[in-house]
């Protein structure tokens, strides 16, 4: 039988500001879950935070979207609100946009990552947890690990990768999507995904024909946009992602590569700055300088029947400790910026902004230019 992974997040408050999730919320959310493995609703858990959010990975036989597990994921959002109210926390509750559960948390806030599979042999699975950044943070890594020979040895030497991989490409401003294949298309899914703001990898499929099944995906990133969702800057789209490796997919090593380079990604400071990608240890999963720079954990896990063995801590590696000397030097550089672009984002993606304000008070002053 199939096996669904899910991992839900959300931002239920921060400790202090926006830094890192409390230890009284993870707990709380340990126990909800400890509670849904027993009562046989779940068959594994793990709980993470990755900054200041909130992460659930649980393994089910329930498949995806399924209501009894997104109300557990809710349901253990609405406990750890209740604790970070309770203390104070920093906007307590911030990605609860809903006040009342309605079957199914999408577009509801948190932000979701799953697929059902058919179980290999050995299955490992890698949990992507990033903080202070957007779904399209993920374009990059994912399709270097799917479709850049350069960083992914098997494409050109396994001949079970040699075909290549099929990309799931949403248009978040028009909510549509399109199925395009690498390489055959890959400068045309360049063209879309360059754009990071608007289109999002949601879904990596192998090709017909290759040793997998081509309709069980094997990477998915949440693609949740909160203030698309709200229509206004109401909370946080901080990403995360799943990806299956080895035996007709990136090796885990091919699956890490891409982050040894710290790319430049949106969400930083007021989630309104560009600022450098930075893979850490899960202890080093809280932002601090200027609420940052933006943060990548990754959890890796083998399953058996749907039991979680792991996690391993995959960046707590000196083998990174170049790129993370790298990221804080391109932090440093940006942060020079101070105001300015492309540090600070192009209007219209920011999440605050004063210039309507200033632009009023300044309104009489305008004259026009000969
Ligand atoms: P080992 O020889 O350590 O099993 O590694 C095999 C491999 O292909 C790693 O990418
Ligand atoms: P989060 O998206 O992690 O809540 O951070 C918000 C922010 O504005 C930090 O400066
Ligand atoms: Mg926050
Ligand atoms: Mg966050
Ligand atoms: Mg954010």
């Amino acid at each position: 039988s199939k096996i669904t992974v899910s991992l839900i997040k959300a931002d239920v408050g921060g400790l202090p500001g926006h830094v890192t999730v409390a230890d009284e919320l993870i707990k709380a959310a340990e126990e909800n879950l400890q509670n849904a493995k027993d009562s046989g609703l779940i068959i594994d858990f793990r709980v993470f935070r990755a900054g200041d959010d909130l992460e659930l990975v649980m393994t089910h036989t329930k498949g995806v979207d399924n209501e009894e597990i997104h109300k557990l994921a809710w349901d253990t959002f609405e406990k750890a609100t209740a604790i970070a109210k309770d203390l104070k926390l920093y906007g307590a509750g911030q990605d609860l946009l809903s006040d009342a559960f309605s079957g199914n948390v999408r577009g509801m806030g948190p932000g979701v990552a799953e697929m059902e599979f058919t179980e290999r042999g050995a299955e490992p699975v890698i949990a992507f947890m990033m903080d202070k950044t957007e779904p399209g943070a993920f374009n990059l890594p994912i399709f270097r690990m799917f479709a850049d020979p350069f960083n992914t040895a098997g494409l050109v030497i396994d001949p079970n990768l040699h075909n290549g991989f099929v990309f799931e490409i949403w248009d978040i401003y028009e909510h549509k999507k399109v199925l395009m294949r690498a390489p055959e298309e890959m400068y045309d899914i360049l063209a879309l995904i360059g754009a990071k703001s608007r289109f999002v990898i949601k879904r990596v499929f192998p090709k017909e024909g290759g040793k997998l099944p081509a309709d069980e995906p094997v990477a998915v990133i949440s693609t949740e946009k909160l203030y698309q969702i709200a229509g206004e800057y109401v909370g946080k789209d901080d990403p995360v992602a799943l990806v299956r490796a080895q035996s007709g997919l990136p090796a885990v090593g091919e699956v890490l590569e891409p982050f040894a380079f710290p790319h430049l990604v949106s969400g930083w400071m007021r989630g309104s700055h560009n600022g450098p990608l930075m893979p850490v240890p899960f202890n080093y999963s809280k932002c601090t300088r200027f609420d940052g720079p933006p943060r990548v954990i990754a959890a890796g896990f083998q399953l058996a029947n749907g039991r979680l063995v792991g996690p391993v801590d995959l960046f707590d590696d000196p083998a990174y400790d170049y790129t993370r000397q790298k990221a804080v030097e391109i932090a440093e550089y940006m942060r020079r910026h101070g105001p300015f672009e492309p540090h600070r984002l192009p209007m219209e993606d920011m999440e605050y902004t004063t210039l309507p304000k200033v632009m009023d008070r300044l309104k009489d002053r305008f004259e026009s230019i000969e």
